[in-house]
């Protein structure tokens, strides 16, 4: 639990977060499959990315850890094995809270020679799998549901010989475009993925990176194909994880709602399949200014944020939808946040997504911003929130969920009274040192 009060004054300074949750996963999982040592610096070390590691261990991965001298992470050496250097765990690989594990690790063990089972805590065990069952089944994997439920624990069967698919997802998900695309790595002919709309594309880049022949296309209509020819080994490279910009969106959201803030949040991934939030934000009016950027492999910026009034269009409406929703997915908790506070209404909507992830984040959003005095609803697919109400801190349940721990703290800064997060320690699933950070900025 974690108790914290409205802003004294504006927010100044300079601030780094820590490294990108998704590429942190997967610098793990492919160096773990690539031939020779992959070198890792910012890697989050955050509860999500040590269950990734704490898997590899398991299938025979040695990963060796350098700290600097505050006991922080400065290195991860991956020594990987290859594609089939991967050994048959003893036990139930376990992935707490991460469905970037959960899903990921299903494409590569639907390949292995060795059956595993794999599962993770209670979220995890309610979060769908069938999304990424049904298309590996396809491919002639054996997966099957423990329970029936189309959730974990899962049972895959080792042994199969896969075969590339054609694939069509009905949902924008990097999750689910990589775990086909892993199992792409080991099967016989070409892997597609198309999917509505280009959702993150860390997988692409880095596998890339690593010697793998994958590209994406878009086409006009925005809907997005990644195309994967399989049978080049991988092999080990150096790499350096970008800052979260999932993470930076919480200090550009604490710098807009509180006036005469302004914040440098330094090396930040942009790239353009996750920085949705910076693109609409300034279409309410936020003043953001991108410096230092830098777009090779992995694009990375400084953010300037300045604070701003935000509001909406003539008729004081904000709609946000469409192929923006997969470009910040994980940032609408704390957009709805803004949207409270913001001078008209805001509609997200194509966001149906929201309710499969860690919590049922529109009706967690909801709950909590009423909770605090906003005019919110509920809809099937997002929320609509009409702001400029004043908000008062409240109890905040955040279902065990990180990114509303993170979020009601952010709206805290805004409101009259104590706010009381509970659950607040969920934090470490990605952001361990958040409260410390925000602390630093808000004394
Ligand atoms: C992630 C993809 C997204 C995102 C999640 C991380 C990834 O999920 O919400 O936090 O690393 O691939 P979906 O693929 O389910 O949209």
């Amino acid at each position: 639990m974690t108790t914290l009060e409205k802003a004294r004054g504006p927010l100044r300074g300079e601030v780094t977060v820590p490294g990108d949750k998704s590429i942190s996963h997967r610098s793990i999982m492919f160096g773990a499959l690539a031939e020779g040592d992959t070198t890792i610096t910012g890697f989050l070390e955050s509860a999500d990315c040590l269950s990734t590691i704490d898997c590899f261990r398991k299938l025979g991965i040695t990963i060796d850890r350098e700290e600097d001298e505050y006991k922080n992470v400065k290195k991860i050496t991956v020594h990987g094995k290859g594609l089939n250097g991967l050994s048959a765990p003893i036990e139930t690989l376990y992935t707490g809270n991460s469905g970037t594990t959960t899903r990921l690790m299903s494409g590569i063990l639907a390949a292995q020679p060795f059956d595993t089972s794999i599962t993770g805590d209670s979220s995890i065990e309610q979060r769908p799998m069938k999304r990424v069952i049904d298309p590996l089944t396809l491919m002639g994997a054996s997966i099957t549901s423990a329970r029936g439920n189309g959730c974990a624990p899962l049972n895959i069967e080792g042994g199969k010989t896969l075969k590339g698919i054609d694939y069509t997802s009905p949902v924008a998900s990097a999750q689910v475009k990589s775990a086909i695309i892993l199992a792409g790595l080991y099967a016989e002919g070409d892997t597609i993925v198309h999917e509505p709309a280009l959702s993150r594309n860390h997988t692409e880049i880095m596998l890339s990176a690593f010697g793998a022949d994958i590209h994406n296309e878009t086409a006009n209509d925005g809907t997005a194909s990644a195309i994967l020819h399989p049978g080049r080994a991988l092999h080990g490279i150096d790499i350096n994880v970008p800052g979260d910009i999932s993470s930076a969106a919480y200090f550009i959201a604490a710098a807009l709602i509180v006036p005469g803030s302004e914040l440098l949040i330094k090396n930040v991934g942009v790239n353009k399949t996750r920085a949705g939030i910076i693109n609409v934000l300034k279409k309410m009016g936020a003043d953001i200014t991108l410096l230092n950027e830098d777009n090779s492999q992995e694009s990375r910026a400084d953010i300037l944020v300045r604070y701003s009034k935000l509001c909406g269009n003539e008729n004081g409406k904000f709609i946000i939808g469409g192929k923006d929703i997969p470009t910040m997915i994980d940032e609408l908790p704390v957009v709805a946040v803004l949207a409270a506070t913001a001078d008209c209404e805001t509609i997200i909507r194509d966001a149906a997504e929201l309710k499969v992830k860690e919590s049922n984040r529109i009706a967690s959003v909801v709950e909590n911003l009423t909770a605090m005095g906003c005019d919110a609803e509920a809809t099937d697919d997002g929320m609509i929130i009409r702001g400029g109400k004043p908000l008062f801190g409240a109890s905040i349940n955040c279902h065990a969920d990180h990114r509303l721990a993170m979020s009601f703290a952010i709206a805290s800064l805004a409101a009259e009274g104590p706010t009381v997060i509970q659950d607040s320690e969920c934090v470490s699933i990605s952001y361990p040192t958040f409260f410390e950070d925000l602390k630093n900025l808000t004394r």
